[in-house]
């Protein structure tokens, strides 16, 4: 075990120190581009201007004959924008295929210093986190970046949720950890055919009662245990937890449905994969303004964040202080990136 001492040290001669704390960024959706396809890079310039992050996807969705033009078309895309605060990731392949490597290699010895995150898909344990914490250490070491490039874990197996706890602390290079429904469904046997959200026959349903009609029944929540889980993981790990994909581009409200239950139960964000997904997850990942209106009311209530109050017949303590506190520390952060909710919070 790697002794406490060692945990914040370069891995590579010249590699840049890690970070003690992970940098604070709005990054409400991580809106994923296909990279080997021109149509979709040549809108990347006015998508910087929409989204918090731009990730160029590598990995999965990418045909076999297309993964070396996707990792050109990333790096000829991170050279010619200018991301300015908008988070550059990209979404390598996984460890075990062919072309993991190269796209490190490859990536970081073009654009190292402009790329933020990669996303690493296909997380099983701390082991996979440790692979390319060191190999990341010994590209920025040869290709003198200075900013440490972070790792976002994708959790999209059954070895990766039963592990969740050590990837999220496996070392201070995490960034966060995404959900991947789809190869998390796959993975576990579950018998969906869909990319995220419910399934119609996963619900409860009401007793029966004689003469009383049809029993009335309730979709449930297929995701609700991983992402609880994944949440622990990354708040006790002091890093971000995100929803991944929603495949139905067609169904809105189900999409925004999946990502504000994410975001209740804890997420940052979520993925977009259809620029129609832009809006919804800056909906929904930005704090709802009456929330926040009623947040602030508390803060301002409870000073020093102790003692007990009653606002609207409702108690307020130091433990929906803290909550509140929650609320109105995110909206400042949106706030300073976007002038119309700035004006909306009261900021
Ligand atoms: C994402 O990669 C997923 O498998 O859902
Ligand atoms: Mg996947």
């Amino acid at each position: 075990m790697k002794l406490p001492n060692q945990f914040y040290r370069p891995l590579a001669i010249g590699a840049p120190a890690p970070l003690r704390e992970p940098p604070v960024k709005v990054e409400r959706m991580i809106h994923f581009v296909p990279p080997h396809l021109e149509k979709f890079r040549a809108k990347v310039p006015e998508l910087v201007k929409q989204v918090d992050v731009v990730l160029g996807n590598l990995e999965d969705a990418i045909p076999a004959d297309a993964k070396e033009a996707a990792r050109a078309g990333f790096i000829e895309m991170a050279k010619a924008t200018d991301f300015g605060s908008t988070g550059l990731w990209t979404r390598m392949n996984a460890l075990n295929s062919p072309w993991a490597l190269d796209d490190m290699i490859e990536i970081v010895g073009a654009v190292g210093s402009k790329l933020d995150v990669v996303m690493l898909p296909k997380v099983e344990g701390p082991w996979d986190i440790a692979y390319l914490d060191q190999l990341l250490a010994q590209l920025e070491a040869r290709h003198s970046v200075t900013k440490p490039i972070l790792i976002h874990a994708i959790l999209e197996t059954a070895e990766g949720v039963k592990n969740v706890d050590a990837i999220a602390s496996a070392s201070p290079r995490m960034h966060g950890i995404s959900l991947g429904p789809a190869d998390l469904a796959a993975s576990r046997a579950m018998k969906t055919t869909r990319v995220g959200g419910g399934h119609p026959d996963y619900k409860v349903i009401a007793d029966a009662e004689p003469g009383q009609g049809p029993r009335a029944s309730f979709q449930q929540d297929l995701w609700h245990y991983t992402i609880a889980k994944m949440v622990d993981a990354c708040a006790s790990a002091g890093i971000k937890a995100f929803y991944g994909p929603f495949g139905d581009f067609s169904d809105a409200p189900a999409c925004e449905a999946q990502f504000r239950n994410a975001f209740l139960l804890g997420c940052a964000g979520a993925w977009s994969l259809h620029p129609s997904q832009i809006a919804i997850a800056k909906k929904v990942f930005s704090p709802d303004p009456q929330e926040v209106a009623f947040a602030k009311r508390v803060l301002d209530a409870m000073p020093d964040g102790t003692g007990a109050v009653m606002i609207d017949g409702r108690m307020q303590d130091d433990a929906t202080w803290k909550q509140c506190k929650v609320v109105v520390d995110l909206a400042k952060q949106v706030a300073a990136k976007d002038a119309d909710l700035a004006r909306i919070y009261g900021f």
